[in-house]
């Protein structure tokens, strides 16, 4: 890996943070996959473009991009070895030809200047410790009239099934966070109030910034048991007393659906224009 500025974020996602993404990869992009439509509208890839998904993580949308892009080809940028060695097997197994990736730290990595036609990012944006150097850095990778379109959090509200439940999660089996998790929750809302975004991007240099609501459906489990089960296996060897795991379920049976454990979110899309 080159120059790492996020050493924090490089020590998570190396960590049991990536592995635990890694170890479950199927489950995240089936989560994860209600913004892809958003995403790739907003992004536009035509053929021949060459686009570079930041934070891009095992590379589903790596590998979306580099079909919308052939002939041309889409770039994967990872902090994490683990999720980049889910990618790049899951693009062998998949016979894309088109689609490569790095390992690197996106706030500073030196792309090639005005090597992309296309930014996008499935909320792999919102882990750096200086986001106007990060987004600066990337407008330089992106040539003039190139896009730049990612998502992140809303905060929590009106359609926030989704926080409501994880909330009541950490509070029940994470009852005193430690400095790690409260870092990571931080980071996780680091780009969730729209004036910020709005400001940031405008100080990287980028024009015709907007920042629209979506509201996704995400798919956490077959049933409540297996939701359950997997939100548990966030937090490993925190055995929970039978009374907790009751209200953990019992948070959920308003979300099992016949077809999987189904909670709403808010993410913002925003777009933008290097110029
Ligand atoms: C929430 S995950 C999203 C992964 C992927 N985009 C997806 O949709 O499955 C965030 C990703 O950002 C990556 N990341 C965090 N900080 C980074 C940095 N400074 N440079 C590059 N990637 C970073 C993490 O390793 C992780 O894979």
């Amino acid at each position: 890996m080159t120059l790492v500025v996020n050493p924090r974020q490089a020590e998570v996602w190396n960590g049991p943070v990536g592995a635990h993404w890694a170890a479950h990869q199927a489950r995240y992009d089936a989560m994860l996959a209600g913004v892809n439509d958003a995403l790739f509208d907003a992004a536009a890839v035509a053929p021949g473009d060459r686009v570079l998904d930041v934070g891009c993580g095992a590379g589903a949308t790596t590998r979306i991009a580099a079909g919308l892009a052939a002939p041309g080809h889409a770039v994967g940028v990872d902090i994490s070895a683990p999720l980049l060695e889910r990618a790049r097997a899951s693009t062998a197994a998949e016979g894309v030809a088109n689609a490569a990736y790095e390992c690197a730290d996106a706030q500073v990595h030196p792309f090639p200047a005005q090597g992309y036609d296309v930014v996008v990012s499935r909320g792999g944006v919102m882990f750096f410790a200086d986001h106007t150097a990060a987004f600066r850095n990337l407008a330089r990778a992106l040539r003039p009239g190139g896009r730049l379109a990612f998502v992140c959090p809303q905060p929590p509200g009106e359609h926030s099934e989704e926080a409501r439940a994880l909330g009541l999660f950490a509070r029940l089996v994470d009852e005193e966070p430690g400095p790690e998790a409260l870092a990571a929750r931080s980071a996780m809302a680091s780009l969730s109030d729209p004036e910020r975004v709005r400001a940031i991007l405008a100080e990287a240099g980028y024009r015709e910034v907007a920042v629209t609501p979506v509201t996704v459906e995400a798919v956490w489990g077959r049933d409540v048991r297996d939701a359950v089960d997997f939100l548990l296996s966030r937090y490993p060897g925190r055995p929970l007393p039978a009374g907790r795991l009751a209200e953990l379920e019992a948070a959920l049976l308003p979300h099992a659906t016949d077809t999987g454990v189904r909670m709403r979110a808010g993410v913002w899309l925003v777009t933008a224009v290097r110029p």
